[in-house]
């Protein structure tokens, strides 16, 4: 640890809580650092838990992402390097990129779309999806994009909340050299999700694809008609730039809503402090678009400050585990974002693959989506980073639109401690409280609340303001609920310990609990299903299935590997679950409420705790010897 780079705290907690209590002032100044249409009338309204940001400025994401890039050196320097898992790669100027921008929107207008109206994108990592974003922000309607590992049933779901009319997708998406029939998906979905009137299909091979005549549409027919430039239009500030579903406690998806101005000042703000990014950056994330680290850090903050971004279509390890070390020699990466679940991968497969390469473009290293071990922050720091490369251990959420917790090597602030996210940025007022919502003393476990609103924000959730105030804000009075454990220590260093509720982190990828054991549930021999979390030393949390059969069906193993594949066809392959156990009997509260506390203690092999409101203690004596018996199968394996 002697080696690591420490910043000096150059009177940071004077400095935050000077920001804390003036975030108006504050935030205004971050503001006048973006080009606005018109200024702003009023900093903030906050009407709790509603708030809203620079009320009465008008802006454009698509004119900030890359028109103001063409008035400037930028014009001709590369604005996205796009390669995939077989080397074919693809570059853009920012001149090209808004060539494409505006043609893009020139088709959405043709078919129809209006400002305010949902845009679908279920596409893979390819050009045209940050591409699509823009262009539908450039005429103002709302891009909701759905990761395409999602299959039909979760594609549908999403469909169906937004109520959007136009979707685009692709042929095909590509992954460890395999093929995955997209538009077959989303044919299966609009079985079920009527309301899409228009279907784009990108074509990326020759391969043959259904067309329903009237409804879908080839882009590259459609592209033909489209005109070179699209006004883009200004938009209040409170103008929604997107909606991206999230898991949440209940199996329907949670739809959070990002402002334009908000979500753009915050991203452009904090992506300075956190990784320093200029326009000689070239800043890789690893992430998918299709979730909120790729919103935030492939498309609108790397293109609000002229940085290079760099996307790959790809996995980790094909063809080979040092593919990601050869992409980041090859174009000189100097900003690198990724998981701990891909960190703890690479440890595994040896340094070997890491030693092969020339790393030394890196200036930062990321971590997001999951906590970071001190062990995995370590081999990161040395392998990677050379030892030079400070590491940013961001803490956030879809919900926080930008990153909250975390180093801040661009404000030469905060020294890193492996493990920790360290401090909160300024303007964020995080703490950790106790059941009552008292910050609790250091070293002492609670929960991570947030006290007072930020512009990165969500507006709400999509059509359900009761259900907004009810998960963020009714838990403790005033103040944001992250649903997060987290500690802080001596020195008030903020550490995360993972969902406090029913969501679980599988390589990172955020399920809810229910949404899986609806799935389960859907399959036609199973009665009742409870999922919970199991700890995994790659992926974090592994999902583990309880299940009831229904009268008739024995425990055979065929079910469990019908309920394993029925799950990851209906939500997709992140979703799969690692292992199924029948029981008779689930434990639950004498109002019903099933007890996955109980279950996860017997898998952890974890004292069971507090059982006063269990209704029948023979659930989980049962539950404790089914899992004995799988216990000494698996030795026996
Ligand atoms: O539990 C926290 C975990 O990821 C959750 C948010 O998931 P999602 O909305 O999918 O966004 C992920 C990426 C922004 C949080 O509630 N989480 C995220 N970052 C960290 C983290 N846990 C520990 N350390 C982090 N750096």
């Amino acid at each position: 640890m002697k080696k690591v780079k420490f910043y000096p705290v150059k009177g940071y907690i004077d400095f935050q809580r000077n920001a804390i209590s003036n975030i108006e002032s504050f935030w205004e100044k971050e503001a006048s650092k973006l080009e606005w249409f018109k200024h702003w009338d009023k900093v903030l309204e906050w009407e709790e838990p509603f708030a809203k940001w620079f009320v009465g400025g008008m802006l454009n994401a698509s004119y900030l992402c890359v028109d103001k890039h063409l008035y400037s050196w930028h014009k001709n320097k590369v604005a996205l390097y796009w390669e995939d898992e077989e080397g074919n790669t693809k570059a853009f100027s920012y001149f090209q990129l808004y060539r494409e921008v505006n043609r893009f929107a020139s088709m959405l207008k043709n078919l129809g779309v209006k400002k305010g109206e949902s845009v679908v994108l279920y596409l893979p990592m390819i050009p045209e999806l940050p591409i699509a974003m823009l262009a539908t922000a450039r005429i103002g309607a709302i891009h909701t994009v759905v990761f395409s590992g999602f299959s039909s049933k979760a594609l549908a779901d999403r469909i169906n909340d937004t109520s959007a009319e136009v979707l685009i997708t692709a042929d095909l998406g590509r992954r460890r050299g395999k093929f995955i029939p997209l538009k077959e998906i989303v044919d299966e979905a609009l079985k079920v999700a009527p309301t899409i009137k228009k279907v784009v299909v990108i074509k990326r091979t020759r391969e043959d694809i259904t067309i329903e005549e009237g409804r879908d549409f080839l882009y590259h027919e459609l592209i033909k008609d489209a005109e070179d430039y699209v006004e883009p239009k200004p938009l209040e500030s409170n103008h929604p730039l997107y909606i991206l579903y999230t898991s949440g406690t209940t199996g329907k998806p949670k739809g959070v809503v990002h402002s334009t101005g908000g979500y753009l000042v915050y991203n452009y703000a904090t992506y300075k402090w956190v990784f320093n990014i200029s326009a000689e950056s070239i800043y890789w994330c690893t992430a998918d678009v299709g979730w909120v680290t790729g919103h935030s850090s492939i498309v609108y903050a790397p293109l609000l400050h002229g940085a290079t971004v760099l996307m790959y279509e790809g996995t980790p390890d094909y063809p080979d585990p040092g593919v990601w070390w050869r992409i980041i020699e090859k174009y000189g990466v100097t900003i690198f974002y990724t998981s701990p679940t891909a960190i703890r991968m690479f440890m595994r497969y040896g340094e070997k693959w890491v030693k092969k390469y020339d790393l030394s473009s890196l200036k930062i290293l990321g971590s997001v989506g999951e906590p970071i071990n001190p062990e995995v922050w370590e081999w990161y720091y040395k392998h990677i980073g050379g030892e030079r490369c400070p590491i940013v251990d961001t803490w956030w959420q879809t919900e926080t639109g930008g990153i909250m917790i975390s180093p801040a090597p661009g404000l030469e602030l905060i020294p890193l401690k492996p493990g920790s996210a360290t401090l909160p940025l300024p303007g964020i007022d995080a703490e950790v409280v106790d059941e009552e919502g008292n910050p609790v003393g250091a070293g002492i476990k609670g929960y991570l609340v947030i006290r007072n609103p930020w512009p990165g924000m969500l507006m709400g959730l999509y059509g359900d303001p009761e259900r907004y105030k009810e998960v963020y804000w009714s838990r403790f009075q005033g103040t944001y609920y992250t649903g997060d454990y987290a500690m802080k220590d001596e020195e008030g260093y903020f550490w995360l310990f993972g969902r406090a509720d029913e969501v679980i982190k599988v390589a990172g990828h955020r399920l809810g609990t229910a949404e899986i054991e609806s799935s389960a549930v859907s399959a036609p021999f199973v009665a009742e299903a409870a999922v919970i979390g199991k700890p995994d030393p790659i992926k974090g949390e592994a999902i583990v299935v309880f299940a009831i059969l229904k009268e008739g069906y024995k425990p055979e193993d065929n079910l469990k590997k019908e309920i394993i594949n029925h799950v990851r066809e209906q939500i997709g392959p992140i979703a799969t679950p690692e292992e199924v156990h029948f029981v008779a009997k689930l434990p639950k509260t004498r109002s019903g409420k099933i007890m996955r506390r109980l279950l996860k203690a017997v898998i952890m092999d974890k004292p069971i705790g507090d059982i006063t409101t269990l209704e029948d203690e023979a659930s989980i004596e049962e539950v404790k010897s089914v899992y004995e018996e799988f216990k000494q199968m698996m030795k026996e394996v």
